[in-house]
């Protein structure tokens, strides 16, 4: 059998017999990349249909036999609850996150938790040498160095490791640097990728391992090769945050055995990474109370998170004047300046206006958006929101017409604002929503819904 070309897009996965300038799966243009068709059978996708058995009989559901699988917690509550309650074994998982975001961090402790509980674990390190992994178990504590490690980049040597060894759990740092023989294409490359993940599965399933794979994202904060993965893997996580920050949020994007609202935070330390299971009481503590400064009673899923959003109004000759957004959506942004500007009298021709969420967490759902603009009001005027020392929590979502209306969840936003301190939140009644201006009024209390907005005033 001679060796098969084939074109695969970088982007979206799609494949094609000849190569195009333009995918004609997603329309992206350059990403076409050349893979050679794997001559043997039994590799994915290879596999040569020559039996000729009877015809399976499909079950009834009802009859289908599914033990109640007992999951693998790794001792980390909010990696648990982000998974839906821990490992299943012999599935597998994929956490996806710019490199330096803390994927082998986390997973390097939580292989120790589960190896300090009695489970068989390995961690494969394709990317670093066992030596670098050693250090950084070292700061992880005594629990991390009890792990086996296997630093290895060939695919089929780490297959006959887990075979042999059969974890219970095992992780493989990283799907892009594994290398499968009888592939072209560099280690990373969507093909290469594919027959790792793919292979990867066969070994899980066959041996009840549950293996975590890690995978770097792009700047754009796509899955790259892990992108043509998701359809494959029964979990995928996300690890996100800014690199500088310490706040990390780690978030289910798919979840066959979960919901996938749940979102688990965490922050960097000199010890790795720790759960911070209060983070609504964190983030309300650092608020500042300064002007600018409001508290947004946000939800990350289907848990309220209070966060606090900050923004700076100042003069400039710049035109246009920037607008920089951090943590909160631009084009949100974009709306809500341009409806403060159209239905409540505030100008802001010639001030840049930069906003950001505190801590490095990104708040980007409907209700974020009357913080934002009372956050920006706060600061044009110079006045801070809130009564006796407290910051002032709001939540709503701005109208193009100017009017705020009611998001999800009220009830569960209000109750973690009362919780932490903060008292009622300000927003639109759950009946007949708001004007964007009345809601601008209460916040600053004493002046009229009518009193004029100056910039900078
Ligand atoms: P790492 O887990 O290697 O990231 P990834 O595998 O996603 O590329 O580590 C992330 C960063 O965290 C690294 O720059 C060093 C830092 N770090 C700490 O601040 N404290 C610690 O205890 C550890 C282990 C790492
Ligand atoms: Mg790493």
């Amino acid at each position: 059998m001679t060796p098969r070309s084939s074109f695969v897009c970088s982007a979206c996965g799609s494949e094609s017999p000849k190569w195009h300038g333009r995918c004609p799966g997603c329309g992206e243009w350059n990403t076409l990349i050349e893979e050679r068709t794997p001559t043997q059978a039994g590799a994915t996708g290879g596999r040569a249909r020559t039996r000729t058995a009877a015809a399976p009989r499909p079950v009834l559901l009802a009859d289908v036999e599914a033990p109640a699988v007992a999951r693998l917690e790794t001792g980390i509550g909010e990696l648990d609850r982000v998974l839906g309650g821990g490992l299943v074994p012999g599935s597998l998982v994929l956490i996806g996150g710019a490199p330096g975001i803390g994927k082998s961090t986390i997973a390097a402790a939580a292989l120790g938790r589960l190896a300090a509980k009695g489970h068989s674990v390995l961690y494969v390190s394709a990317e670093e040498s066992a030596a670098q992994v050693k250090l950084r178990a070292e700061r992880l504590g005594e629990h991390a160095l009890r792990v086996p490690i296997l630093a290895e980049t060939d695919l089929e040597l780490t297959v006959a490791a887990i075979e042999a060894e059969r974890p219970d759990v095992c992780v493989v740092d990283s799907v892009q640097t594994l290398h499968a023989d009888g592939m072209t294409g560099a280690a990373g490359s969507v093909g290469q990728v594919r027959e790792v993940a793919g292979r990867l599965m066969e070994v899980a399933k066959r041996g009840g391992t549950a293996t975590v794979l890690l995978g770097h994202v792009t700047k754009d904060g796509a899955l790259a090769g892990p992108r043509v993965l998701e359809h494959l893997v029964d979990c995928v996580l996300q690890f996100e945050g800014e690199r500088e920050r310490t706040y990390r949020v780690l978030r289910a994007h798919k979840n066959r055995f979960g919901s996938t609202d749940d979102v688990g935070v965490f922050e960097m330390r000199d010890r790795g990474l720790t759960e911070v299971t209060d983070a609504s009481a964190r983030f309300v503590e650092e608020a500042t109370r300064a002007p600018g400064s409001v508290v947004a009673c946000a939800m990350e899923g289907s848990r309220p998170l209070l966060v606090e959003v900050q923004a700076l109004v100042a003069p400039t000759q710049i035109v246009p004047p920037r607008r920089v957004a951090n943590g909160v959506d631009r084009n949100r942004l974009a709306l809500i300046l341009a409806v403060l500007q159209r239905h409540a009298g505030l100008q802001l021709g010639s001030a840049d206006v930069f906003v950001s969420a505190a801590g490095g967490v990104r708040v980007e759902e409907p209700g974020a958006d009357l913080p934002v603009a009372l956050a920006v009001v706060s600061a044009a005027r110079g006045v801070p929101l809130g009564t006796g020392g407290r910051p002032l929590a709001a939540f709503g979502e701005v109208g193009l017409t100017g009017e705020v209306r009611y998001v999800a969840h009220p009830e569960r936003r209000a109750a973690e604002a009362t919780k932490f301190g903060l008292g009622a939140p300000l927003a639109p009644a759950a009946g007949g929503g708001a004007t964007l201006r009345e809601l601008v009024a209460r916040a600053h209390g004493t002046r009229g819904a009518d009193a004029p907005l100056d910039a900078a005033a």
